[in-house]
């Protein structure tokens, strides 16, 4: 008789870190935003109902992606949140802060260091950047912006920083991956429009809003594509 493959719920200890899905990881900063939410309000716990209806994942996915770190929850209960939560910043790095530079002290770069959120994130903003001389010793917010030229130094000095955002325009991003990289930077956040090159050791992801626009504006031009239950839009 011709047996039918049922998908199933993978065990943690027949998963290898490499085949965890970047899908699953990006699920994981969706489950934390709920959590957080919930744990701000004072709520202590969550059933598996409610943590799908939040975070409009279905249950399958949610439990398959919590299912190759270990157990979580209790069956028929739900989950405890601020154990979750801490398991999933556990499971993000995200126990201890990140310290962060920007390059680039435009207009991105300077929105950038205004927004709170990173720092409530764990991600500390410490140093900012720029090659325009008119720019250099000037303040934003609490920062001095120092000279591109000093980046290097900086870096090989304060060797516990780990992330580098790059906001300068595409033309000189890659001599500033390159620079980052030299300098033992394993985090690259990209803002300019440009693929970079980057060593297989460098961790780096390129964001451009125009592409959720696009996505948006298939969509709205496209509302019979819609679906629920595994997609945010
Ligand atoms: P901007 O022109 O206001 O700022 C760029 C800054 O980078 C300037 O202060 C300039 O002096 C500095 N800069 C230029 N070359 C440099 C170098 N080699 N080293 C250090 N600093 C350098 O530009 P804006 O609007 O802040 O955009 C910055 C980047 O972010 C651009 O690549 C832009 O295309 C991109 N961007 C991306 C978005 C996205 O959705 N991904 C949204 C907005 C901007």
């Amino acid at each position: 008789m011709e047996r039918k493959a049922v998908s199933r719920i993978p065990r943690k200890k027949d998963i290898a870190p490499k085949q965890i899905p970047y899908s699953t990881i990006v699920r994981l900063t969706q489950y934390l935003r709920v959590v957080e939410k919930l744990n701000d309000l004072g709520i202590s716990g969550i059933s598996s109902a409610e943590l799908c209806e939040e975070t409009r994942i279905n249950s399958f996915l949610v439990r398959k992606d919590l299912s190759y770190f270990g157990e979580f929850g209790t069956r028929g209960v739900g989950y405890d949140i601020p154990s979750l939560r801490l398991e999933l910043e556990k499971i993000l790095g995200l126990t201890e802060a990140h310290r962060t530079v920007i390059v680039g002290a435009g207009n991105l770069g300077t929105a950038l260091v205004h927004y709170d959120g990173f720092k409530e994130k764990g991600f500390k903003i410490v140093a900012v950047f720029d090659s325009d001389p008119s720019k250099i010793d000037k303040k934003i917010g609490d920062f001095v912006i120092e000279s591109v030229f000093m980046l290097e130094e900086y870096l090989n000095t304060n060797k516990d920083v780990t992330i580098g955002i790059i906001a300068v325009p595409a033309s000189g991003a890659q001599f500033i991956a390159n620079l980052l990289i030299a300098s033992g930077i394993k985090g690259i956040l990209c803002f300019a429009p440009i693929q970079l090159m980057v060593p297989d050791d460098v961790v780096y992801s390129a964001v451009d809003l125009t592409t959720y626009l696009e996505i948006i504006s298939y969509y709205i031009t496209n509302p019979d594509a819609r679906r629920t239950g595994d997609m945010h839009y």
